[in-house]
């Protein structure tokens, strides 16, 4: 069934939405992005995902179209028009169409921004069967840019990890600079060790995730022990349990780094009782 998508002011069925060939999102990868879940028909995090988004708009000295409110008006109503009860949606903002090539920006006064939103509908988004299974990630070089921080639309070098994982019967891969790991191909990492939750600390290195904020936050709550530092692949394969959090997942188990099982090869008890707390929590601060 076609979605109705929002693409620069108006609703449209998802066949008759258009972008120039010259927008900038398209030939330079020169836009931002959000994901944002949806779960009882209701937004997840969002004033966090907003949050981020002007940070990432400013950190590209890129204008926004529009205030935060009509971005809440317009999720809200995409939402209800696609009939979304589990699933996310995606929204790009990118540096406009100038009508040709250039590296160069476009003066904003004279190219506006493009800015499109599109639902994608997940049924059973919290009752996930990976989630029970867990998943198994392998781990490869993070060659990305240096501003991961900035929540671009550059996810080449991520899917080709995802690739990597997928060609060795894996799920994900984690990234890892100078030895450490900075993060999955679409999500924050960490390990469990001796109770204790281990994430790398927020740089330029990595995606500020805002689950992530929201999990080491309810952690803590729950008297939970979190350590933010770097931590190495050989040390994830030592931990008794690991996970991962993004939008789009929650908090997903991990089972298996590089072929070594964690654990009992199971889910951990830690990242179970965190997937909990966080869905419980979402749902009651869902708007
Ligand atoms: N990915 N790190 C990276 C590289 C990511 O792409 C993401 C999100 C995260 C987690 O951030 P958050 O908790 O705010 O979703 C961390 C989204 C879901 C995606 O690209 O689909």
């Amino acid at each position: 069934m076609s979605r109705i998508v929002y693409v620069n002011g108006e609703y449209l069925p998802e066949e008759d939405a258009k972008i120039s060939i010259f927008d900038r999102g398209f030939l330079m990868a020169d836009g931002v992005y959000e994901v944002t879940s949806i779960l009882d028909g209701k937004l997840i995090d969002f004033p966090g995902h907003a949050k981020r988004l002007e940070r990432s708009l400013g950190e590209l000295d890129m204008a926004n179209p529009v205030t935060m409110d009509e971005l809440l008006a317009i999720h809200r109503a995409l939402v209800a028009k696609n009939d979304i009860v589990e699933g996310l949606v995606y929204l790009q903002i990118t540096r406009g169409a100038p009508g040709d090539r250039d590296f160069a920006f476009p003066d904003p006064a004279e190219t506006p921004s493009t800015i499109v939103l599109f639902t994608q509908n997940k049924p059973g988004l919290a009752d996930s069967p990976a989630a029970k299974k867990g998943t198994k990630v392998i781990s490869i070089e993070d060659i990305r840019w240096g501003r991961r921080d900035i929540k671009t639309v550059q996810l080449l070098y991520p899917s080709m990890g995802k690739m990597m994982a997928k060609k060795a019967g894996c799920d994900d891969a984690w990234m890892v600079e100078d030895g450490f790991v900075t993060e999955g191909t679409s999500n924050n990492a960490y390990i469990v060790k001796g109770g204790k939750i281990i994430t790398r600390e927020l740089s330029t290195d990595i995606l500020h995730g805002i689950t992530r904020a929201a999990v080491l936050r309810l952690a803590a709550e729950a008297q939970m022990e979190v350590e933010e530092r770097n931590f190495t692949i050989d040390e994830a394969k030592q931990a008794d349990e690991a996970f991962t959090t993004s939008a789009s997942a929650f908090v997903m188990p991990v089972v298996e780094i590089d072929g070594v099982a964690l654990g009992d090869g199971t889910p951990g008890a830690i990242a179970k009782r965190l997937r909990e707390i966080y869905l419980e929590e979402s749902r009651k601060t869902a708007i």
